[in-house]
């Protein structure tokens, strides 16, 4: 999940000189960033800093941040013409500076913190592709899916191809699991994932696997089709808050699990997010394979102690 970011004063300092483009584009600086949590966090592992829209550059959409406003792309994918003259990515080439961040990333973390490595799922990827920047009904995304299933699948495909090559390459550079975030899945039916978005995530994950890292497999609001979201591929599923994380495990059977305290419980009394740390905590029940973890990325309003805190209760100090 979003380890770095706006809630830390460190990051923020940092962001005064520089645009998030130019912290994932400069392997120092992202360097920085992705060891700012661990130093201050304590936590077992670092995710790397980048961000999932990066492909989008060498795409052609014309990526930006506007302040306040999130991702926005000046090209757009709108009609089958634009999927079909969407160009073919080569992570080496024209990621290169995300391989090179992995590679001074990994010198210089210490040898026992493992760091993830991660890309979009075809369909966030698609969503944002599509809408031109973040939305809440998904209405462009899906009246394409719809209307242009010859498009939609041959776009979920490139993306596939593009995030599964990404995700070995970053393997193969250092990176010793991988993530693939499809944060926005859950605004699907379970028979709309099933046939327009299931095929691509397996594709994807298929080819992440053939670096041999352990790949995660991370989604919000798919618990009315858990099932099917696992069944895509992952040898850890991520699951955030909406399901208990007992349930969830049973639903996944006989593989790791990520999860997956509600976000907003860090700005919650201490006594309340501490309770329901140990709640996660006892529906693990020690098994091994859990990964404890937020079920979605640390809100900017965060407090830095109230993130340390949790570390710490899980880590038993
Ligand atoms: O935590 C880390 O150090 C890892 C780095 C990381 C970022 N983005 C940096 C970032 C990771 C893992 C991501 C993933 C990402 N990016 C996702 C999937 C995970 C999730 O949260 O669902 C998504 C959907 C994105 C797309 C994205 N990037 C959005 C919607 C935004 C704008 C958010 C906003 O509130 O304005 C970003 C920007 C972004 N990427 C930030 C960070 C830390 C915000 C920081 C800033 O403005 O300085």
């Amino acid at each position: 999940m979003r380890q770095a970011g706006r809630y830390m004063p460190e990051y923020r300092r940092l962001r005064e000189r520089h645009s998030i483009l130019e912290l994932c584009h400069e392997p120092d600086l992202a360097t920085k960033v992705t060891l700012q949590p661990v130093e201050r966090l304590g936590v077992d592992a670092a995710i790397l800093f980048a961000d999932i829209l990066l492909p989008f550059e060498p795409l052609g959409l014309g990526l930006s941040f506007a302040a306040g406003e999130g991702p926005v792309l000046a090209h757009p994918i709108r009609t089958p013409g634009d999927v079909k003259n969407l160009r073919t990515i080569d992570p080496e080439e024209d990621l290169g500076f995300v391989l090179k961040a992995v590679r001074r990333v990994r010198s210089a973390l210490p040898q026992d913190v493992p760091l993830i490595g991660f890309a979009g799922a075809p369909f966030t990827l698609a969503s944002y592709a599509i809408e031109g920047g973040s939305t809440r009904t998904f209405t462009k995304t899906k009246t394409f899916m719809y209307n242009e299933p010859k498009a939609w699948n041959r776009l979920l495909d490139v993306l596939a191809g593009l995030v599964g090559s990404f995700l070995a390459a970053q393997a193969h550079a250092g990176a010793q699991a991988v993530q693939l975030f499809d944060s926005w899945v859950g605004c699907l039916s379970p028979h709309d994932y099933r046939t327009y978005v299931q095929p691509h995530s397996k594709k994807a994950l298929a080819l992440a696997k053939q670096s041999g890292a352990p790949a995660i497999h991370f989604g919000t609001g798919m618990g009315t089709f858990l099932e099917d979201f696992a069944a895509a591929g992952g040898d850890v599923i991520g699951v955030d808050w909406r399901v208990p994380l007992d349930d969830a495990w049973r639903r996944i059977g006989d593989r790791a699990i990520q999860g997956n305290l509600e976000p907003v419980l860090l700005l919650a009394p201490a006594a309340e997010r501490d309770r329901q740390v140990r709640e996660i905590l006892a529906r693990a029940g020690g098994r091994p394979g859990h990964i404890f973890n937020l079920g979605h990325g640390v809100l900017p309003e965060t407090d830095v102690g109230a993130v340390r805190a949790v570390v710490d209760l899980v880590h038993g100090r």
